[in-house]
């Protein structure tokens, strides 16, 4: 790995062959102007009192003759400058560009490595492996996984839901997760990082990316109860019993999607968007999303969970899951539905 520094240096030194041309023809000019040109000293002050109007200009001969000529020369030099120096100019600029986006890029990446290692590596890992963080009620001892970063990109690649990485890692850091142990890091919302920090990390993220994202190990999910992994992969959102925390109440969840007890297709029906929505995800505006499971879970997985969830649901209740809320209150306490 080249040290960062020594190529924002690199880069910068290729402007120095402009500049270089641009002084000598300066220097080329300035000679000129004083010693053949306009600037060059005119002799005794013969006119000193005249007014600069009616002072005598030069006579027509000289006009038609040397003063043409000298205009003529000036010119031919300018015109030669022109000729040389543009096209060199535009020989060398595109690699000096070249460079100046490449040195910004490397320094951008030093920098959020130097980030990223001092806010984020205890949670997401110091290789961005993951990791994770206490659950933000101390009552509840499950540690909230942090996701992997190394491979973020390839994990949404596929996305029904998250159709622009890079603008989702940057607004994930600015706003953090409300309610999860993921913190705000952007000024404007209550964070330490600046636009410039936050877009370092970020490249700095995208800078290590692995592309691989792991198959879910099927042998791990043999002959686990569906209450088992709600309480592994969900319940940190929705409650060990399903009653709501970051995410909705899950409790009457089937009935929100058209569930009526003595109608099998109707629980079909719920049960497909309930597992539609495990497998890809929901994107929620400006707040912690529901995660997709689809490469976390295998499908026999998701089908336990839904079982789990199937079991617990009730009638009635509120129509919508309120997010961190209160517990849904008992089905047959609420009038409001
Ligand atoms: C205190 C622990 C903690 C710290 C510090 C932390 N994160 Fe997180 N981060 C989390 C957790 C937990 C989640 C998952 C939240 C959830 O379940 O929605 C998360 C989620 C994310 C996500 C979304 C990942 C995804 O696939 O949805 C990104 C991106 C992210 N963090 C980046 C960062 C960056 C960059 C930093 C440092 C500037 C940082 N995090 C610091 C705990 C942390
Ligand atoms: C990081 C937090 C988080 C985790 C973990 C999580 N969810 Fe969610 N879930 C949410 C949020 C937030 C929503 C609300 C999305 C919305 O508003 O559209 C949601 C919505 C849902 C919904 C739809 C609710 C409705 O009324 O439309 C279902 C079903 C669901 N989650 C099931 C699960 C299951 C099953 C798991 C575990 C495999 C899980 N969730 C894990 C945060 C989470």
């Amino acid at each position: 790995m080249p040290d960062p520094i020594l190529l924002v240096e690199g880069g910068g030194g290729g402007s120095t062959v402009p500049v270089l041309i641009l002084l000598v023809a300066l220097a080329g000019f300035a000679l000129a102007y004083f010693v053949v040109g306009p600037g060059r000293r005119k002799g005794p002050k013969r006119y000193a009192d005249i007014p600069l109007a009616m002072r005598p200009y030069h006579s027509d001969e000289e006009l038609e003759t040397t003063g043409m000529e000298r205009a003529m020369a000036w010119g031919v030099a300018l015109a030669t400058f022109a000729a040389l120096f543009l096209p060199l100019y535009w020989l060398i600029e595109p690699t000096r560009i070249e460079g100046q986006v490449q040195a910004f890029y490397e320094q951008d990446v030093a920098d959020g490595r130097i980030e990223y290692q001092n806010a984020c590596a205890q949670c997401h890992g110091t290789n961005l492996e993951g990791g994770s963080a206490p659950h933000p009620d101390p009552d509840i001892d499950v540690a909230w996984p942090a996701p992997a970063l190394d491979n973020i990109v390839a994990r949404y690649e596929d996305s029904e839901v998250v159709l622009d990485v890079h603008d989702f890692i940057t607004r994930t850091i600015e706003r953090g997760r409300p309610g999860t142990p993921m913190p705000q890091f952007g000024v404007g919302f209550g964070g330490v990082y600046s636009d410039q920090q936050v877009s370092a990390i970020v490249t700095y993220i995208l800078s290590v990316q692995t592309g691989e994202v792991p198959e879910p190990d099927a042998e791990a999910f043999v002959g686990r109860s569906g209450d088992d992994l709600f309480a592994n992969h969900c319940a940190t959102c929705h409650g060990f019993e399903g009653e709501g925390y970051v995410g909705p109440q899950l409790l009457n969840v089937f009935e929100r999607y058209g569930w009526d007890p003595d109608d099998e297709t109707s629980r079909e029906t719920a049960r497909a968007v309930v597992r539609h929505t495990i497998e890809n995800g929901r994107a929620v505006p400006a707040a912690t999303p529901m995660p997709a499971f689809d490469q976390v879970l295998t499908a026999e997985a998701i089908e336990e969970i839904i079982d789990h969830i199937e079991s617990f649901q009730v009638t009635g209740g509120p129509r919508y899951g309120q997010v961190g809320g209160d517990p849904v209150p008992a089905a047959d306490e609420d009038e409001e539905s």
